[in-house]
């Protein structure tokens, strides 16, 4: 298992190039089961999280080429089975279900294992699932769902944690292939779930209102190829930011979406640094310490759960008291405990991280819990005195595309070690 020493103290400068969207690219992958044609998705990032949906597609009988960041998936003939073999190393491999629904008219697919940020219940994928006709059934952790004909149904995906992202993409890909119109309540908003209706769309789909709260399908009897660009990766935009913010002398992400990156920014700016945007590229220049502030995690368009981590980490050394309240998942706050190895001042309360201000972080081995915990521990590191350790990085390597190499355009002082 590698290692990150992370040599804190660098100043970063300079510009990098945002990667394609990992939460975009997943379902967008799956949705190729769709059709028999190939469809050619550029600007997928190589992480292990889409390696593993290529597998998993792989697994159901498509034919898979990839050079570079470009994927062709030919899935001509599918089974519907997906054992926990295939799935059980990425949650989101349940992103299957809906597609393999929709073309098949079935699908058995492993039950996701829970994970270190929550319990993560799927109870509303498998609830619009019914509403669609279909039969579902837990039975020996596999989910069954069955069902002789799709149809058009009114569907709500808002939950008491909000809406579901996947959950809205899953119930869009069996509807585009299901009898009559489905309309989704409470959809998610988030720009993934608009990506993915603009692939479904360009093969042949009627997909209308994705990135508002009602999304309507018109079912289609097939779909057909195509060929793709995925948006770019809003998270991976913003922890660069925020690497900006807690180490930079001036950083820039280049190929981003501000629209995307909005709430993330708003939040930099009320910290106290300024930031400038460009066409398709974001600055963040230098300003001393953040100022303190209140942050609540919102669905799209709030301030994304996947940035909290980094921003606890910023938030460790400014001027202040700060409340940080994870709204969507109240019980991630893995990185905490490691923060606090590091010298921050944390205590939780309920869903709220009450972060106390220090002058400095001083480096420790820490260990990674889950992605984004992992990638707030690489950012404290960044400012610490001293040589930070980062054991467990093969959950960086999930979603962060070169993190370190990256890191290292910008001046830091990154090395990958293999652990003994
Ligand atoms: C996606 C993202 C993940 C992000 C999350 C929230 C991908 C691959 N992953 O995960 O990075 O952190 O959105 O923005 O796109 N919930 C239920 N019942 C369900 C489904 C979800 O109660 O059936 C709850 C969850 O426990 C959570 C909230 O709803 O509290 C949002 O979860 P959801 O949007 O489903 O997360 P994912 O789509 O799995």
């Amino acid at each position: 298992m590698d290692k990150i020493l992370i040599h804190g103290g660098r100043p970063l400068s300079g510009s990098i190039k945002i990667s394609g969207s990992k939460n975009s690219a997943l379902p967008i992958l799956a949705a190729t089961l769709l059709t028999r044609e190939p469809c050619i998705v550029h600007g997928v990032p190589d992480l292990s999280d889409t390696n593993y949906m290529l597998q998993i597609l792989t697994h159901l009988g498509a034919q898979v080429e990839r050079a570079s960041g470009t994927v062709t998936v030919t899935a001509e003939k599918v089974h519907s089975v997906a054992p926990y073999d295939v799935v059980r190393k990425m949650r989101a491999s349940v992103c299957v279900l809906g597609p393999l629904l929709g073309r098949c008219k079935e699908a058995t697919v492993a039950l996701p294992g829970g994970c270190v940020i929550g319990d993560r219940p799927i109870d509303l994928h498998l609830k619009g699932f019914e509403a669609l006709g279909a039969a579902v059934r837990v039975q020996a952790g596999d989910i069954k769902v069955f069902a002789p004909k799709l149809s058009g149904a009114v569907i709500n995906m808002h939950g008491k944690f909000g809406p579901t992202v996947l959950g809205t993409d899953n119930i869009m890909m069996a509807a585009v292939l299901s009898d009559g119109v489905t309309v989704i309540e409470g959809a998610a908003q988030e720009p993934e779930v608009v990506d993915l209706a603009n692939f479904l769309n360009q093969m042949g789909a009627k997909i209308e209102g994705a990135g508002t709260r009602r999304i309507i399908i018109e079912g289609v009897s097939e779909l057909h190829g195509t060929e793709h660009w995925v948006i770019p990766d809003r998270i991976e935009a913003g922890t660069f930011l925020v690497a900006g913010a807690i180490a930079g002398k001036g950083v820039t992400v280049n190929r981003v979406e501000p629209e995307h990156v909005r709430a993330i920014t708003d939040v930099l700016t009320r910290c106290g640094f300024p930031i400038k945007f460009a066409d398709r590229s974001i600055s963040i220049l230098p300003n001393g310490a953040a100022t303190a502030l209140e942050l609540k995690t919102e669905p799209y368009p709030g301030f994304p759960t996947d940035m909290q981590a980094q921003m606890c980490a910023l938030l460790s050394t400014s001027k202040g008291i700060s409340a940080v309240t994870d709204n969507v998942f109240p019980q991630r706050y893995m990185h905490v405990a490691e923060l606090k190895r590091m010298g921050a001042k944390v205590q939780l309360e309920g869903a709220t991280a009450v972060i106390e201000g220090v002058d400095r972080l001083l480096a420790a081995p820490v260990m990674a819990s889950d992605l984004r915990a992992s990638a707030a521990l690489v950012l404290a590191g960044l400012k610490a005195d001293g040589v930070t350790e980062v054991s467990r990085v093969y959950h960086i390597d999930r979603g962060y595309e070169r993190l370190d190499e990256k890191l290292g355009e910008l001046g830091a002082h990154v090395e990958r070690v293999k652990a003994a």
